[in-house]
């Protein structure tokens, strides 16, 4: 049917969108049900006879894509922005997150994880902060960079893996003559 000039006024600008579809379970398409539709757009509601499938999957659906990140390049890139970049730029970290390709080119290796590759200099801190998020680390390889969770120095070698629950104060120091690279992530 065609819209009247109102109820296209009202859907313009809200980003809920809803079709009236003819199945088992949804109610008659009428013009009626179409201007229900349109007053749900304007007030920002969505029924949930239209989303139960989206809501409650039988099996978890994922909108992240599998993609394999490789090591030496991320590396080579990372070494690149520590001739490039100051540690302080940003977050106070020189973290380079995964863009998983599904997700549009947002810094998220999956919808509910963030993750980086983060390099430090030799020599350099990583200073002092927190954040409500869980955090870890998991070193590929190197040694000799410390982090500091509340006070208590930690050291980081090939293979750890360094969880830390969300608010604690932390910071990372190279301590080395080498610069070591590792994977963060944050939930
Ligand atoms: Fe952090």
């Amino acid at each position: 049917m065609t819209q009247s000039p109102l109820a296209q006024d009202i859907a313009m600008g809200s980003p809920v969108r809803l079709q009236t579809v003819s199945a088992v379970g949804q109610p008659e398409v009428t013009p009626a049900l179409e201007e229900l539709y349109r007053g749900f757009e304007q007030e920002l509601l969505v029924p949930l006879w239209t989303e139960i499938g989206d809501l409650m999957p039988a099996h978890p659906r994922s909108r992240a894509a599998a993609h394999v990140w490789r090591w030496e390049r991320l590396r080579a890139l990372a070494a690149q922005a520590g001739e490039l970049v100051p540690v302080g730029r940003g977050g106070e970290r020189r973290a380079i997150a995964l863009a998983n390709p599904s997700l549009g080119g947002r810094p998220f290796a999956t919808p509910t994880l963030w993750a980086a590759i983060q390099y430090l200099m030799p020599g350099e801190d990583a200073p002092e902060h927190r954040h409500t998020q869980h955090a870890f680390r998991f070193v590929v390889e190197g040694e000799g960079v410390w982090t500091v969770v509340g006070g208590d120095p930690v050291p980081m070698n090939r293979g750890d893996f360094l969880p830390q629950a969300g608010w604690n104060w932390h910071a990372h120091h190279n301590a080395t003559s080498e610069p070591m690279a590792w994977i963060d992530g944050l939930d």
